[in-house]
């Protein structure tokens, strides 16, 4: 089969990388790509959002399967529009991935399936908004309606810094028309885990799960990242916490968006907070989350393409997924001062005796006029090793890392250790 993989970062790294490992898979294209993906597949100049570009170049050169990874074309109806062109295509169309396009969706969705999330409220106007913030006092999570790259959400910890978010999102309009809607919630308290099950619109099957780090910097703090390391499984997911969220949440949102005439086909990743009242979701996404699909994704046995296939066509409980019963670790390797702002085109070197023992996804990197790997983003590699348990898998994934070097590389010490 020819597969073309829609997107450019770590996680579409890890897929093309799993895709290629399978002996259905005769070509392989990934649009856009990047510097690393272009070692496994061949990469398409197309922007991962053109979806007219996008459906043209992909029935043009006959692909026989489309994957599309990232929230933005999902959100735009990419799936949709390979299917209405006869290509076949992973992921889900725009009437279910509002699920992460719209938080107010979301939300209600879960109040009216009963599915537990923070309280909240939602907003179109400024002044209510404010005055909501005053009365519920701090702390307190305001959330743009729609997407926002992961950075539209602020966990605010005084009533100042909660308005000052809203005026942000609703008069400054720092995240463009994302911000034109508002979620007000509880701010809750616990340790995060995430889940990404793959779907078939009727059925679900849930991946290993991991835990995300978030914050730029050591000890959870400095600012909200796309994501700076991810281990799975995460040692606080308890087969008992897992017994509760398929009972209350995971098979309760299947379940939602069937009845609501958006079925579900493709990786639905569950945010989750182990509240001292239980599981509660904190978001939705609508894909395979970055980075935590390179540390889910290096435990997968089974042929990668089997199942993204069975997603489409509604037949994922004939399958048995199988996974290694080992650990795994993804160190994110960023350029300095992201995710604010940072410089791009500094050689990497080390790669390749890194590559020696972990598996190293390029998130931002390209090649250069002489044909150098360069940095080209704020996430610029994604190293990724296995091992029997969790420290194994840690201490690989840092001792690989310890070979890579740019200038101003920055990573975090601590992940798997908070
Ligand atoms: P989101 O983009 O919705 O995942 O939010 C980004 C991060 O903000 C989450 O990973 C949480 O750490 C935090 N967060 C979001 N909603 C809440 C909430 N209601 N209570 C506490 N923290 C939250
Ligand atoms: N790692 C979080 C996300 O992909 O949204």
């Amino acid at each position: 089969m020819k597969v073309l993989v829609v997107g450019g970062g770590g996680r579409e790294h890890a897929i093309c990388w799993k895709l290629a490992q399978s002996p259905q898979v005769t070509g392989l294209w990934c649009a856009p790509g990047n510097g690393g993906i272009a070692d496994v597949a061949q990469c398409v100049d197309i922007a991962a959002t053109d979806v007219e570009a996008m459906v043209r170049w992909a029935g043009e050169n006959a692909m026989d399967f489309v994957v599309v990874a990232p929230d933005d074309p999902l959100a735009l109806g990419m799936v949709d529009a390979m299917e209405a062109s006869g290509i076949p295509a992973f992921g889900p169309t725009a009437d279910a991935a509002i699920i992460e396009a719209s938080k107010v969706f979301s939300k209600g969705l879960m109040e009216n399936y009963h599915i537990p999330t923070a309280r909240y409220r939602a907003f179109t106007q400024m002044e209510q908004a404010l005055a909501y913030v005053e009365e519920q006092g701090a702390p307190i999570v305001v959330k743009a309606d729609g997407l926002a790259l992961g950075k539209g959400v602020v966990v605010a910890q005084s009533v100042q810094e909660a308005r000052q978010a809203v005026r942000e999102m609703m008069a400054d309009k720092k995240f463009g028309q994302a911000g034109t809607r508002l979620v007000i919630e509880e701010c809750m308290t616990g340790p995060e885990v995430t889940v990404l099950a793959f779907c078939d619109g009727e059925h679900l099957c849930c991946m290993p799960s991991s835990q995300d780090h978030k914050r730029a910097y050591d000890g959870n703090r400095g600012p909200n990242t796309g994501g700076m390391g991810a281990i799975s499984p995460s040692p606080n997911y308890t087969p008992e916490v897992a017994r509760q969220c398929m009972e209350q949440i995971f098979l309760p949102t299947v379940a939602a968006l069937k009845a609501e005439g958006r079925p579900f086909r493709g990786v639905l990743y569950f945010g989750l907070m182990l509240t001292a009242e239980g599981p509660k979701v904190v978001e939705y996404n609508a894909r395979f989350g970055d980075p935590e699909c390179q540390a889910v994704l290096s435990l997968l046995e089974s042929d990668l393409l089997d199942i993204l296939l069975a997603c489409r066509n509604g037949t994922l409980d004939r399958l048995d997924i199988r996974w290694k019963q080992q650990a795994s670790c993804c160190l994110v390797l960023a350029s300095g001062g992201y995710p604010l702002s940072y410089q791009k085109g500094y050689p990497i070197s080390g790669l390749e005796r890194a590559g020696e023992t972990a598996v190293v996804f390029h998130a931002g990197t390209r090649r250069d006029e002489q044909g150098r790997l360069v940095t080209n983003g704020g996430r610029v590699l994604g190293v990724t090793a296995t091992g029997a348990d969790l420290d194994a898998a840690i201490d690989a994934a840092y001792a690989a890392a310890a070979h890579i070097s740019f200038q101003d590389m920055h990573f975090r010490r601590d992940i798997g250790r908070v």
